[in-house]
Protein backbone atom coordinates (compact mmCIF):
# COMPACT_ATOMS: atom_id res chain seq x y z
CA UNK A 1 0.00 0.00 0.00
CA UNK A 2 1.61 3.38 -1.18
CA UNK A 3 1.15 6.18 1.14
CA UNK A 4 -0.35 9.55 0.18
CA UNK A 5 1.90 12.05 0.86
CA UNK A 6 0.72 15.09 2.66
CA UNK A 7 -1.22 17.06 -1.03
CA UNK A 8 -0.45 20.36 0.70
CA UNK A 9 2.95 20.05 1.13
CA UNK A 10 2.75 20.63 -2.93
CA UNK A 11 -0.91 22.02 -3.39
CA UNK A 12 -1.92 24.76 -1.36
CA UNK A 13 -5.65 24.38 -0.79
CA UNK A 14 -6.16 27.85 -3.19
CA UNK A 15 -4.35 25.93 -6.49
CA UNK A 16 -6.51 24.86 -8.71
CA UNK A 17 -4.92 22.04 -11.32
CA UNK A 18 -5.96 23.64 -14.86
CA UNK A 19 -6.40 22.22 -18.62
CA UNK A 20 -6.42 24.34 -21.66
CA UNK A 21 -10.06 21.98 -22.70
CA UNK A 22 -12.67 24.13 -22.81
CA UNK A 23 -14.98 24.56 -19.82
CA UNK A 24 -18.04 24.11 -21.89
CA UNK A 25 -17.43 22.12 -25.23
CA UNK A 26 -20.52 22.93 -26.66
CA UNK A 27 -19.30 26.70 -26.56
CA UNK A 28 -16.63 24.91 -28.81
CA UNK A 29 -18.03 23.12 -31.31
CA UNK A 30 -20.80 25.64 -32.07
CA UNK A 31 -17.38 28.35 -32.39
CA UNK A 32 -15.69 25.05 -34.30
CA UNK A 33 -18.72 24.35 -36.67
CA UNK A 34 -18.93 28.07 -37.49
CA UNK A 35 -15.38 28.20 -37.96
CA UNK A 36 -15.72 25.24 -40.71
CA UNK A 37 -18.51 26.84 -42.30
CA UNK A 38 -16.55 30.43 -42.66
CA UNK A 39 -13.77 28.29 -43.84
CA UNK A 40 -15.98 26.59 -46.39
CA UNK A 41 -17.70 29.79 -47.81
CA UNK A 42 -13.77 31.66 -48.01
CA UNK A 43 -12.84 28.91 -50.28
CA UNK A 44 -16.12 28.56 -52.36
CA UNK A 45 -15.83 32.63 -53.08
CA UNK A 46 -12.22 32.91 -52.98
CA UNK A 47 -13.03 33.93 -57.39
CA UNK A 48 -15.24 36.66 -56.02
CA UNK A 49 -12.08 38.50 -53.88
CA UNK A 50 -9.34 39.64 -54.90
CA UNK A 51 -5.90 37.74 -55.27
CA UNK A 52 -3.84 39.61 -52.78
CA UNK A 53 -4.59 43.20 -51.17
CA UNK A 54 -1.88 44.83 -48.71
CA UNK A 55 -2.06 44.42 -45.44
CA UNK A 56 -3.29 48.59 -44.10
CA UNK A 57 -0.91 50.09 -42.13
CA UNK A 58 -3.98 50.08 -39.24
CA UNK A 59 -3.97 46.18 -39.65
CA UNK A 60 -0.19 45.87 -39.21
CA UNK A 61 -0.26 48.50 -36.24
CA UNK A 62 -3.32 46.48 -34.62
CA UNK A 63 -0.87 43.26 -35.26
CA UNK A 64 1.81 44.79 -32.71
CA UNK A 65 -0.13 44.44 -29.91
CA UNK A 66 1.29 43.67 -26.83
CA UNK A 67 1.49 39.74 -25.11
CA UNK A 68 -2.11 39.05 -23.77
CA UNK A 69 -1.78 38.05 -20.56
CA UNK A 70 -5.57 38.07 -19.96
CA UNK A 71 -7.56 35.41 -21.28
CA UNK A 72 -9.82 37.29 -24.31
CA UNK A 73 -13.36 35.24 -25.13
CA UNK A 74 -12.29 32.81 -28.44
CA UNK A 75 -15.13 34.36 -30.20
CA UNK A 76 -13.39 38.12 -29.86
CA UNK A 77 -10.15 36.39 -30.95
CA UNK A 78 -12.01 34.46 -33.78
CA UNK A 79 -13.66 38.00 -34.83
CA UNK A 80 -10.55 39.21 -35.11
CA UNK A 81 -8.88 36.85 -37.16
CA UNK A 82 -11.37 37.34 -39.60
CA UNK A 83 -10.73 40.94 -39.50
CA UNK A 84 -6.87 41.42 -39.49
CA UNK A 85 -5.45 38.13 -40.42
CA UNK A 86 -8.19 36.17 -43.13
CA UNK A 87 -8.32 39.10 -45.38
CA UNK A 88 -4.93 39.25 -45.96
CA UNK A 89 -3.50 36.12 -47.24
CA UNK A 90 -0.53 35.91 -49.77
CA UNK A 91 -3.28 34.70 -52.52
CA UNK A 92 -2.41 31.73 -53.99
CA UNK A 93 -5.28 29.53 -53.05
CA UNK A 94 -6.82 32.63 -55.60
CA UNK A 95 -7.11 30.75 -59.45
CA UNK A 96 -5.21 33.94 -60.70
CA UNK A 97 -2.57 33.43 -58.41
CA UNK A 98 0.84 32.09 -60.49
CA UNK A 99 3.39 33.88 -58.61
CA UNK A 100 6.59 31.78 -57.58
CA UNK A 101 5.60 28.50 -57.29
CA UNK A 102 2.68 27.80 -55.03
CA UNK A 103 0.13 25.24 -54.72
CA UNK A 104 -3.35 26.04 -54.02
CA UNK A 105 -4.23 23.93 -51.08
CA UNK A 106 -7.62 21.82 -51.26
CA UNK A 107 -10.07 21.77 -49.17
CA UNK A 108 -9.98 18.19 -48.04
CA UNK A 109 -6.36 18.15 -47.73
CA UNK A 110 -7.75 21.22 -45.16
CA UNK A 111 -9.75 19.03 -43.60
CA UNK A 112 -7.43 16.11 -43.17
CA UNK A 113 -5.04 18.63 -41.80
CA UNK A 114 -7.54 19.19 -38.90
CA UNK A 115 -7.66 15.88 -38.38
CA UNK A 116 -4.03 15.45 -38.06
CA UNK A 117 -3.87 18.40 -35.50
CA UNK A 118 -6.45 17.17 -33.33
CA UNK A 119 -4.88 13.91 -33.46
CA UNK A 120 -0.98 15.60 -32.73
CA UNK A 121 0.71 12.90 -33.22
CA UNK A 122 4.77 13.04 -32.66
CA UNK A 123 5.77 11.05 -35.81
CA UNK A 124 9.59 9.93 -35.12
CA UNK A 125 8.13 6.85 -35.58
CA UNK A 126 6.59 4.52 -32.72
CA UNK A 127 4.22 1.87 -33.14
CA UNK A 128 1.08 4.53 -34.22
CA UNK A 129 -0.76 4.63 -37.22
CA UNK A 130 0.69 8.04 -38.34
CA UNK A 131 3.80 5.67 -38.91
CA UNK A 132 2.41 3.32 -40.64
CA UNK A 133 0.16 6.01 -43.04
CA UNK A 134 3.52 7.97 -43.53
CA UNK A 135 5.14 4.33 -44.16
CA UNK A 136 2.82 4.09 -46.79
CA UNK A 137 2.15 7.19 -48.54
CA UNK A 138 6.01 6.83 -48.87
CA UNK A 139 5.53 3.57 -50.65
CA UNK A 140 2.84 5.13 -53.43
CA UNK A 141 5.02 7.89 -53.87
CA UNK A 142 8.12 5.73 -54.51
CA UNK A 143 5.69 3.96 -56.70
CA UNK A 144 4.31 6.32 -58.75
CA UNK A 145 7.64 8.35 -59.40
CA UNK A 146 9.29 4.85 -60.39
CA UNK A 147 11.68 3.78 -57.46
CA UNK A 148 12.03 0.95 -56.00
CA UNK A 149 9.63 -0.45 -53.17
CA UNK A 150 12.81 -1.17 -50.78
CA UNK A 151 13.80 2.60 -51.35
CA UNK A 152 13.34 4.89 -48.54
CA UNK A 153 11.92 8.33 -47.61
CA UNK A 154 10.48 10.80 -45.53
CA UNK A 155 8.17 14.01 -45.39
CA UNK A 156 9.66 17.18 -45.19
CA UNK A 157 8.64 20.87 -44.66
CA UNK A 158 9.41 21.41 -48.11
CA UNK A 159 11.77 21.23 -51.50
CA UNK A 160 14.80 23.11 -49.80
CA UNK A 161 15.15 20.65 -46.94
CA UNK A 162 13.76 17.41 -48.79
CA UNK A 163 16.51 18.47 -51.38
CA UNK A 164 19.05 19.20 -48.20
CA UNK A 165 18.52 15.97 -46.79
CA UNK A 166 18.91 14.44 -50.26
CA UNK A 167 22.56 16.01 -50.59
CA UNK A 168 23.78 15.54 -47.09
CA UNK A 169 23.19 11.12 -48.13
CA UNK A 170 25.25 11.81 -51.06
CA UNK A 171 28.11 13.40 -48.78
CA UNK A 172 28.04 10.68 -46.56
CA UNK A 173 28.24 7.49 -49.15
CA UNK A 174 30.41 9.66 -51.35
CA UNK A 175 32.79 11.69 -49.30
CA UNK A 176 35.44 8.51 -48.91
CA UNK A 177 36.08 8.87 -45.18
CA UNK A 178 33.55 8.83 -42.46
CA UNK A 179 32.29 12.68 -42.61
CA UNK A 180 29.67 11.91 -39.70
CA UNK A 181 32.99 11.24 -37.36
CA UNK A 182 35.58 13.35 -38.56
CA UNK A 183 33.74 16.54 -40.30
CA UNK A 184 35.36 18.35 -42.56
CA UNK A 185 37.72 20.23 -40.67
CA UNK A 186 40.69 18.91 -41.87
CA UNK A 187 43.27 20.71 -43.25
CA UNK A 188 42.32 20.69 -47.36
CA UNK A 189 45.94 19.72 -47.86
CA UNK A 190 45.33 16.36 -46.23
CA UNK A 191 41.58 15.18 -48.00
CA UNK A 192 40.67 16.22 -51.43
CA UNK A 193 37.95 18.49 -51.70
CA UNK A 194 34.63 17.36 -52.16
CA UNK A 195 32.53 18.80 -54.90
CA UNK A 196 29.05 18.87 -56.17
CA UNK A 197 27.56 19.97 -59.67
CA UNK A 198 24.85 21.80 -60.68
CA UNK A 199 23.34 23.81 -63.62
CA UNK A 200 23.46 27.71 -63.08
CA UNK A 201 19.59 27.37 -63.38
CA UNK A 202 19.02 25.50 -60.10
CA UNK A 203 17.16 26.96 -57.19
CA UNK A 204 19.16 28.82 -54.35
CA UNK A 205 18.63 25.74 -51.72
CA UNK A 206 21.73 24.06 -53.44
CA UNK A 207 23.97 26.39 -52.26
CA UNK A 208 22.03 27.01 -48.93
CA UNK A 209 23.07 23.23 -48.60
CA UNK A 210 26.50 23.49 -49.29
CA UNK A 211 27.02 26.14 -47.22
CA UNK A 212 25.26 24.27 -44.14
CA UNK A 213 26.84 21.26 -45.08
CA UNK A 214 30.19 22.80 -44.21
CA UNK A 215 31.74 22.48 -48.08
CA UNK A 216 31.14 25.79 -49.00
CA UNK A 217 29.98 27.71 -52.12
CA UNK A 218 33.15 27.16 -53.78
CA UNK A 219 32.58 23.69 -53.35
CA UNK A 220 29.05 23.95 -56.03
CA UNK A 221 29.83 24.28 -59.69
CA UNK A 222 27.61 25.91 -62.03
CA UNK A 223 27.87 24.36 -65.24
CA UNK A 224 26.34 26.49 -67.75
CA UNK A 225 22.74 26.08 -69.77
CA UNK A 226 21.87 25.63 -73.45
CA UNK A 227 19.41 27.90 -75.44
CA UNK A 228 16.56 25.58 -73.58
CA UNK A 229 18.20 26.22 -70.30
CA UNK A 230 18.64 22.75 -69.37
CA UNK A 231 22.77 21.72 -68.23
CA UNK A 232 25.36 21.05 -71.05
CA UNK A 233 26.22 17.67 -70.69
CA UNK A 234 29.90 18.03 -71.74
CA UNK A 235 30.70 21.05 -69.98
CA UNK A 236 29.93 18.40 -66.71
CA UNK A 237 31.67 15.74 -68.20
CA UNK A 238 34.92 18.15 -68.98
CA UNK A 239 34.51 19.64 -65.52
CA UNK A 240 34.29 16.49 -63.54
CA UNK A 241 37.45 14.90 -65.26
CA UNK A 242 39.54 18.30 -64.90
CA UNK A 243 38.79 17.95 -61.05
CA UNK A 244 39.51 14.52 -60.76
CA UNK A 245 42.95 15.49 -62.72
CA UNK A 246 43.30 18.11 -60.05
CA UNK A 247 42.85 15.41 -57.26
CA UNK A 248 39.19 17.37 -56.08
CA UNK A 249 36.27 14.56 -54.93
CA UNK A 250 33.16 15.16 -56.83
CA UNK A 251 30.68 13.41 -55.07
CA UNK A 252 27.21 14.51 -56.42
CA UNK A 253 25.36 15.95 -59.39
CA UNK A 254 22.26 17.89 -59.05
CA UNK A 255 19.68 17.26 -61.74
CA UNK A 256 16.49 19.47 -62.55
CA UNK A 257 13.29 17.92 -63.02
CA UNK A 258 11.89 21.86 -63.93
CA UNK A 259 14.11 24.55 -63.09
CA UNK A 260 12.75 27.23 -61.15
CA UNK A 261 13.16 30.17 -63.74
CA UNK A 262 11.52 28.42 -67.28
CA UNK A 263 10.26 25.01 -65.72
CA UNK A 264 13.49 23.40 -67.66
CA UNK A 265 13.81 19.76 -67.51
CA UNK A 266 17.53 18.95 -67.63
CA UNK A 267 18.87 15.26 -69.39
CA UNK A 268 18.11 13.38 -67.21
CA UNK A 269 19.16 9.81 -68.24
CA UNK A 270 22.38 11.55 -70.05
CA UNK A 271 23.16 12.77 -65.86
CA UNK A 272 22.53 9.28 -64.16
CA UNK A 273 24.84 7.64 -67.19
CA UNK A 274 27.61 10.29 -66.55
CA UNK A 275 27.32 9.62 -62.30
CA UNK A 276 27.35 6.14 -63.45
CA UNK A 277 30.50 6.26 -65.47
CA UNK A 278 31.79 8.86 -63.01
CA UNK A 279 30.98 7.01 -59.88
CA UNK A 280 28.83 10.35 -58.59
CA UNK A 281 25.94 10.03 -57.01
CA UNK A 282 23.09 11.13 -58.99
CA UNK A 283 20.60 13.58 -56.84
CA UNK A 284 17.36 15.09 -58.83
CA UNK A 285 15.62 18.23 -57.72
CA UNK A 286 12.34 17.25 -58.85
CA UNK A 287 10.58 20.30 -55.95
CA UNK A 288 8.30 21.64 -58.98
CA UNK A 289 8.59 18.94 -61.80
CA UNK A 290 8.99 15.19 -60.48
CA UNK A 291 5.26 14.65 -60.89
CA UNK A 292 4.40 15.56 -64.41
CA UNK A 293 5.43 11.74 -63.82
CA UNK A 294 1.57 11.09 -62.94
CA UNK A 295 0.24 12.43 -66.28
CA UNK A 296 -0.88 10.31 -69.12
CA UNK A 297 0.77 11.99 -71.72
CA UNK A 298 3.51 13.86 -70.60
CA UNK A 299 5.33 11.49 -67.92
CA UNK A 300 8.00 10.95 -70.69
CA UNK A 301 9.06 14.81 -70.00
CA UNK A 302 11.13 13.67 -67.21
CA UNK A 303 12.01 10.11 -68.09
CA UNK A 304 15.33 9.57 -66.11
CA UNK A 305 13.90 10.34 -63.04
CA UNK A 306 13.57 6.78 -61.80
CA UNK A 307 16.94 6.79 -62.06
CA UNK A 308 18.38 8.99 -59.39
CA UNK A 309 19.98 7.94 -56.05
CA UNK A 310 17.94 10.35 -54.77
CA UNK A 311 14.63 12.67 -55.59
CA UNK A 312 13.74 15.57 -53.59
CA UNK A 313 9.97 17.11 -54.26
CA UNK A 314 7.23 19.28 -53.46
CA UNK A 315 3.43 17.77 -52.68
CA UNK A 316 2.63 21.50 -51.62
CA UNK A 317 3.44 22.39 -55.27
CA UNK A 318 1.88 20.12 -57.74
CA UNK A 319 0.04 17.73 -55.95
CA UNK A 320 -1.91 20.90 -54.34
CA UNK A 321 -1.33 20.08 -50.82
CA UNK A 322 -1.74 22.58 -48.68
CA UNK A 323 2.01 23.82 -46.89
CA UNK A 324 3.65 22.02 -46.18
CA UNK A 325 4.52 18.67 -47.76
CA UNK A 326 7.85 18.25 -49.17
CA UNK A 327 9.68 14.56 -50.20
CA UNK A 328 12.91 13.16 -50.21
CA UNK A 329 13.12 9.42 -51.60
CA UNK A 330 16.56 7.88 -51.28
CA UNK A 331 16.52 4.28 -53.41
CA UNK A 332 19.27 2.56 -51.18
CA UNK A 333 17.56 2.66 -47.66
CA UNK A 334 21.03 1.85 -45.46
CA UNK A 335 22.63 5.05 -47.14
CA UNK A 336 19.47 7.13 -46.24
CA UNK A 337 19.26 5.78 -42.24
CA UNK A 338 23.19 6.07 -42.07
CA UNK A 339 23.48 9.68 -42.69
CA UNK A 340 21.11 10.91 -40.09
CA UNK A 341 20.57 7.82 -37.51
CA UNK A 342 21.60 8.27 -33.76
CA UNK A 343 19.95 6.23 -31.52
CA UNK A 344 20.80 7.62 -27.73
CA UNK A 345 19.34 5.65 -24.32
CA UNK A 346 15.96 7.33 -24.54
CA UNK A 347 15.10 6.96 -27.79
CA UNK A 348 16.34 3.04 -28.27
CA UNK A 349 13.46 1.17 -29.69
CA UNK A 350 11.68 -2.01 -27.12
CA UNK A 351 10.44 -5.06 -27.29
CA UNK A 352 6.90 -4.30 -26.74
CA UNK A 353 4.80 -0.81 -26.42
CA UNK A 354 5.03 2.17 -28.24
CA UNK A 355 8.50 2.49 -28.63
CA UNK A 356 8.39 -1.05 -30.49
CA UNK A 357 8.81 0.58 -33.52
CA UNK A 358 12.62 2.23 -33.94
CA UNK A 359 12.25 6.16 -34.99
CA UNK A 360 12.64 5.27 -38.23
CA UNK A 361 11.46 8.85 -39.85
CA UNK A 362 13.38 10.50 -36.96
CA UNK A 363 16.54 8.69 -38.45
CA UNK A 364 16.06 9.61 -41.91
CA UNK A 365 15.87 13.35 -41.64
CA UNK A 366 17.09 16.07 -39.27
CA UNK A 367 13.65 16.25 -37.13
CA UNK A 368 13.11 14.76 -34.37
CA UNK A 369 9.49 16.28 -33.56
CA UNK A 370 7.77 15.99 -36.43
CA UNK A 371 3.64 16.72 -37.89
CA UNK A 372 1.18 13.82 -39.19
CA UNK A 373 2.03 15.43 -42.67
CA UNK A 374 1.14 12.21 -44.64
CA UNK A 375 -2.58 12.15 -43.34
CA UNK A 376 -3.83 14.84 -46.15
CA UNK A 377 -1.43 13.37 -48.77
CA UNK A 378 -3.60 10.07 -48.28
CA UNK A 379 -6.40 11.58 -47.61
CA UNK A 380 -6.35 13.74 -50.57
CA UNK A 381 -5.07 10.30 -52.47
CA UNK A 382 -7.67 8.28 -51.83
CA UNK A 383 -10.63 11.46 -52.14
CA UNK A 384 -9.45 12.18 -55.66
CA UNK A 385 -7.35 9.14 -56.82
CA UNK A 386 -4.35 9.09 -58.52
CA UNK A 387 -6.12 10.30 -61.99
CA UNK A 388 -7.56 13.07 -61.14
CA UNK A 389 -4.16 14.48 -59.63
CA UNK A 390 -2.45 13.58 -63.40
CA UNK A 391 -4.93 15.13 -65.32
CA UNK A 392 -4.76 18.61 -63.01
CA UNK A 393 -1.34 18.43 -63.79
CA UNK A 394 -1.95 17.90 -67.21
CA UNK A 395 -4.61 20.57 -67.08
CA UNK A 396 -1.63 23.14 -66.28
CA UNK A 397 0.51 21.86 -69.06
CA UNK A 398 -1.73 22.64 -71.58
CA UNK A 399 -2.59 26.10 -69.53
CA UNK A 400 0.90 27.13 -69.89
CA UNK A 401 0.79 26.21 -73.65
CA UNK A 402 -2.53 28.20 -74.35
CA UNK A 403 -0.62 31.23 -72.64
CA UNK A 404 2.50 30.99 -74.81
CA UNK A 405 -0.20 30.72 -77.56
CA UNK A 406 -2.13 33.70 -76.81
CA UNK A 407 1.13 35.56 -76.33
CA UNK A 408 2.53 34.69 -79.58
CA UNK A 409 -0.25 36.25 -81.11
CA UNK A 410 -0.32 39.04 -79.48
CA UNK A 411 2.00 41.56 -81.17
CA UNK A 412 2.59 43.90 -78.01
CA UNK A 413 3.65 40.41 -76.15
CA UNK A 414 7.57 38.37 -76.02
CA UNK A 415 7.70 35.25 -75.03
CA UNK A 416 11.39 35.16 -73.36
CA UNK A 417 11.41 31.50 -72.62
CA UNK A 418 10.55 28.17 -74.03
CA UNK A 419 7.27 26.84 -72.43
CA UNK A 420 8.16 23.12 -71.50
CA UNK A 421 6.30 22.73 -68.15
CA UNK A 422 4.01 25.00 -66.58
CA UNK A 423 6.08 27.76 -66.44
CA UNK A 424 5.84 30.76 -68.59
CA UNK A 425 8.21 33.74 -68.84
CA UNK A 426 6.99 36.73 -71.09
CA UNK A 427 7.21 40.66 -71.34
CA UNK A 428 5.09 43.98 -72.65
CA UNK A 429 7.59 44.92 -76.38
CA UNK A 430 5.99 47.54 -78.03
CA UNK A 431 9.43 47.30 -80.28
CA UNK A 432 7.89 46.68 -83.44
CA UNK A 433 6.42 50.18 -83.14
CA UNK A 434 9.20 52.05 -81.65
CA UNK A 435 12.43 51.19 -80.27
CA UNK A 436 12.38 51.10 -76.77
CA UNK A 437 16.00 51.04 -74.64
CA UNK A 438 16.63 47.50 -72.36
CA UNK A 439 16.22 50.17 -69.39
CA UNK A 440 12.85 51.53 -69.87
CA UNK A 441 11.24 48.00 -71.21
CA UNK A 442 12.87 46.04 -67.70
CA UNK A 443 11.11 49.60 -65.60
CA UNK A 444 8.23 48.83 -67.78
CA UNK A 445 7.59 45.39 -66.84
CA UNK A 446 8.60 45.95 -63.36
CA UNK A 447 5.55 48.78 -63.12
CA UNK A 448 3.54 46.28 -64.85
CA UNK A 449 3.72 43.63 -62.97
CA UNK A 450 3.32 45.41 -59.40
CA UNK A 451 -0.10 46.98 -60.89
CA UNK A 452 -1.30 43.71 -62.23
CA UNK A 453 -0.61 42.68 -58.15
CA UNK A 454 -1.83 45.45 -56.43
CA UNK A 455 -5.10 45.43 -58.58
CA UNK A 456 -5.78 42.11 -57.12
CA UNK A 457 -6.78 40.58 -60.14
CA UNK A 458 -4.06 38.54 -61.10
CA UNK A 459 -0.40 37.93 -59.56
CA UNK A 460 2.48 36.06 -61.61
CA UNK A 461 6.10 36.96 -60.10
CA UNK A 462 9.16 38.54 -61.57
CA UNK A 463 12.57 37.12 -62.78
CA UNK A 464 15.32 37.68 -64.99
CA UNK A 465 15.97 36.03 -68.26
CA UNK A 466 19.32 36.78 -69.73
CA UNK A 467 19.26 39.67 -67.92
CA UNK A 468 15.89 41.13 -68.85
CA UNK A 469 12.90 41.86 -66.83
CA UNK A 470 10.40 39.08 -67.17
CA UNK A 471 6.61 38.45 -66.04
CA UNK A 472 6.82 35.19 -64.67
CA UNK A 473 3.82 32.90 -64.48
CA UNK A 474 3.94 29.46 -62.91
CA UNK A 475 0.80 27.66 -62.86
CA UNK A 476 0.30 24.86 -60.23
CA UNK A 477 -3.22 25.80 -59.73
CA UNK A 478 -6.40 23.45 -59.59
CA UNK A 479 -8.55 26.29 -60.04
CA UNK A 480 -7.30 28.66 -62.77
CA UNK A 481 -9.52 28.33 -66.67
CA UNK A 482 -8.41 29.18 -69.52
CA UNK A 483 -10.21 32.36 -69.06
CA UNK A 484 -8.02 33.65 -66.78
CA UNK A 485 -4.87 33.87 -68.64
CA UNK A 486 -6.68 35.70 -71.53
CA UNK A 487 -7.67 38.10 -68.98
CA UNK A 488 -4.12 38.27 -68.26
CA UNK A 489 -2.66 38.92 -71.72
CA UNK A 490 -5.49 41.92 -71.59
CA UNK A 491 -4.33 43.07 -68.67
CA UNK A 492 -0.71 43.20 -69.21
CA UNK A 493 -1.49 45.13 -72.85
CA UNK A 494 -3.99 47.66 -71.28
CA UNK A 495 -1.64 48.43 -68.60
CA UNK A 496 1.66 48.62 -71.09
CA UNK A 497 -0.19 50.85 -73.06
CA UNK A 498 -1.11 53.22 -70.27
CA UNK A 499 2.27 53.78 -69.14
CA UNK A 500 3.49 54.21 -72.69
CA UNK A 501 0.78 57.25 -72.83
CA UNK A 502 2.46 58.20 -69.24
CA UNK A 503 4.40 60.88 -69.41
CA UNK A 504 5.46 61.24 -66.15
CA UNK A 505 6.30 58.02 -66.12
CA UNK A 506 8.20 57.79 -69.29
CA UNK A 507 10.43 61.19 -67.65
CA UNK A 508 11.14 59.23 -64.81
CA UNK A 509 13.46 57.21 -66.44
CA UNK A 510 15.28 59.95 -67.41
CA UNK A 511 15.76 61.76 -64.02
C1 LIG B 1 13.10 24.01 -58.48
C2 LIG B 1 12.91 24.30 -57.03
N1 LIG B 1 13.63 23.64 -56.11
C3 LIG B 1 13.48 23.86 -54.79
C4 LIG B 1 12.58 24.78 -54.32
C5 LIG B 1 12.45 25.02 -52.85
O1 LIG B 1 11.26 24.44 -52.41
P1 LIG B 1 10.51 24.94 -51.08
O2 LIG B 1 10.06 26.34 -51.38
O3 LIG B 1 9.40 23.99 -50.91
O4 LIG B 1 11.50 24.90 -49.97
C6 LIG B 1 11.80 25.49 -55.23
C7 LIG B 1 10.83 26.49 -54.77
O5 LIG B 1 10.11 27.08 -55.52
C8 LIG B 1 11.96 25.25 -56.62
O6 LIG B 1 11.25 25.91 -57.53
Amino acid sequence: MISSPDPNSVFSEDIIEQTLDPENWEDLKSLGHQMLDDMFDFLQNVRERPVWQPVPAEVKQKLKAPLPLAAEAAGDVYEEFKELILPYPTGNIHPRFWGWVMGTGSPYAMLADMLASGMNSHVAGYDQSAAYVEEQVIRWLAELLGFPATSSGVLASGGTVANLLGLAVARNVKAGFDVRAEGLQQPAVTRAELVVYCSTETHSWAQKAVELMGLGDKSLKRISVDALYKINLAELEETIRRDKAQGKNPICVIGNAGTVNTGAIDDLEGLARICRQEGLWFHVDGAIGALVKLTPSQAGLVSGLELADSLAFDLHKWLYMPYEAGCILVRDRTAHQSAFSITPSYLTALNRGIAAQPLEFAARGVDLSRSFKALKIWFSLKVHGIDLFGQLIEQNIRQAAYLKQLIEQEHLLELLAPVELSIVCFRFNPSSQESLDAQLLDRLNQEILLRLQESGKAVPSGTRIQGRFAIRVAITNHRSRKEDFELLCQLVVNYGQELLADSKFLEEGNG
